[in-house]
């Protein structure tokens, strides 16, 4: 066991400990370490930044420590004016050098938490960064786990990780789970306003951990323990996966009933309790609503449970792509074509409407379907000039009046709202719209997924 400074010892250290830390966030002299700068990591980080705190940012990417460091930013999020700004006042550096977290007097653990190719959880960038932190934990430290994960790994997998120290949690070092609740893409909801979640090891990680996230979010909602903050967000996001599944279903069901689901949403939504609207499409994309449910029903297999809930809305969604396929092929035989050698336009291959991101994107599959089933096939997407499918590399083709008119069917996959889809319904032989982008509209040749 490491010899502690005086004032850290178990005995009457606390006091000191909370104003100490409480007195650096005050004035602001306090240093807060960021790992993992990616979509969850780097907002955060401006965030600490415009509050006035000094922020260190790591990284195991040499070009994004590099291109923070420029303030050049690589997250939609975030404007690189803000993080320019950030940089000449001093507020905001990034490194790649592990060793500088011992400057900081709290970590925060940004990191990526896949699945692996048989959908376990893999945890191993979050085993690799307590290890990295092992060496280097500082007495009086706050650690705080932001990356998504299952019920248990803050307190069964980090915090013995970092014990190996010698230093306990709790007492020498503080621990908490706070999950990140960011909504890419959105101008409406950021770190600030949307409320933080906080559950600490004990009431000390807690409160200090409450006290951090008070400085960057306008409210922070302190929860009884990390695992009851670690099964919030998982619930959060399996609520999202089974209510896409529910309405992708619905979808299905109205078409062949001839009813038009965005219609029954939009009525639906005019109830003003016990509903919430959510949209079918052609899948469900990004970093969290594929990924995150299988954490949790793979860790309730532990306790003899199984979360058919989880399994079936996976089901449906993940059967989406095919779906709108055998759709497309529908509505090319209504016109006199085959989906083989048609010439089809993908229009966005992002996860969702806005985003810069094509991680798990459910348009990614439709584009390796539809090349599968021999279509001559063309995407665009502002954000996303490169993709590779199945051994193909495509670019982003500009929207031009020749292409509109020249493809036989034009695929709106993700509906951003820089798209003029008037010019798009009226240029197009057939659109075939997976997001309801086109609802107000009536003309023969656009089908709706739904209608
Ligand atoms: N993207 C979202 O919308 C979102 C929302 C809420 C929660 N989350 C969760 O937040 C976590 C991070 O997700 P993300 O989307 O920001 O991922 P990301 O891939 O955008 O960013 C992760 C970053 O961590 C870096 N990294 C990996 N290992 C590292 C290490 N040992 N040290 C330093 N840097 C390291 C990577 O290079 C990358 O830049 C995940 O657990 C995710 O589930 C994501």
């Amino acid at each position: 066991m490491r010899t502690l400074p005086r004032i850290l010892t178990r005995h009457g250290s606390l006091g000191t400990e909370l104003s100490m830390f409480e007195q650096k966030i005050k004035d602001k002299s306090a240093l807060v370490a960021i790992v993992g700068l990616g979509y969850v990591g780097l907002p955060l980080a401006v965030a600490f930044a415009e509050a006035g705190i000094r922020v260190l940012g790591f990284d195991v990417q040499q070009k994004r420590a590099d291109l923070v460091n420029r303030g050049e930013s690589y997250i939609g999020d975030v404007d690189s004016e803000r993080l320019l700004a950030l940089r000449s006042k001093g507020l905001v550096e990034a490194t790649t050098d592990q060793n500088r977290l011992r400057e900081a007097d709290a970590i925060c653990i940004c990191v990526p938490t896949p699945l692996t190719k048989t959908k376990d959880p893999d945890l191993s960038y979050v085993t690799h960064e307590a290890e990295e932190i092992l060496p280097r934990l500082k007495p009086g430290q706050v650690i705080i786990l932001e990356s998504t994960t299952y019920p248990g790994t803050t307190r069964q997998v980090v915090q013995p990780i970092l014990e190996r120290s010698g230093l306990k949690g709790g007492t020498d070092f503080y621990l908490a789970f706070s999950p990140e609740r960011v909504d890419p893409g959105s101008k409406k909801h950021s770190v600030k306003n949307t409320p933080k979640l906080v559950g600490g090891i004990d009431a000390q990680s807690t409160r200090l951990a409450v006290l951090l996230y008070q400085q960057v979010a306008d409210k922070v909602v302190p929860v009884s323990s990390p695992e009851v903050a670690e099964m919030t967000k998982v619930f959060e996001n399996v609520f999202r996966s089974v209510n896409i599944a529910l309405v992708n279903e619905l979808a299905q069901l109205c078409q062949n009933m001839g009813v038009s689901v965005w219609e029954v949403i939009d009525a639906a939504a005019t109830k003003p309790f016990g509903y919430m609207p959510f949209y079918p499409g052609p899948g469900v994309g990004g970093h969290c609503i594929p990924l995150d449910p299988y954490y949790l029903a793979n860790k309730a297999r532990e306790f003899d449970f199984h979360t058919r809930f989880i399994e079936l809305a996976a089901e449906i969604n993940e059967r989406m792509p095919y779906y709108v396929v055998s759709r497309i092929m529908e509505a090319l035989n209504a016109n006199g074509k085959s989906l083989k050698g048609a010439s089809v336009l993908v229009l966005g291959v992002a996860y969702k409407r806005n985003v810069a991101d094509a991680r798990e994107s459910p348009s990614m599959k439709l584009v390796e379907l539809l090349l599968e089933k021999g279509a001559d096939l063309k995407y665009n997407d502002p954000r996303i000039p490169v993709i590779r499918v199945g051994g193909h590399q495509l670019h982003s083709a500009d929207i031009t009046e020749k292409l509109l008119s020249e493809v036989e069917c034009c695929v709106i996959a993700a509906d951003h709202s820089s798209y003029d889809y008037e010019r798009i319904a009226a240029r197009s032989r057939l659109v075939f719209d997976t997001r309801g982008a086109t609802k107000e509209m009536k003309r023969r040749n656009i089908v709706r997924l739904g209608e």
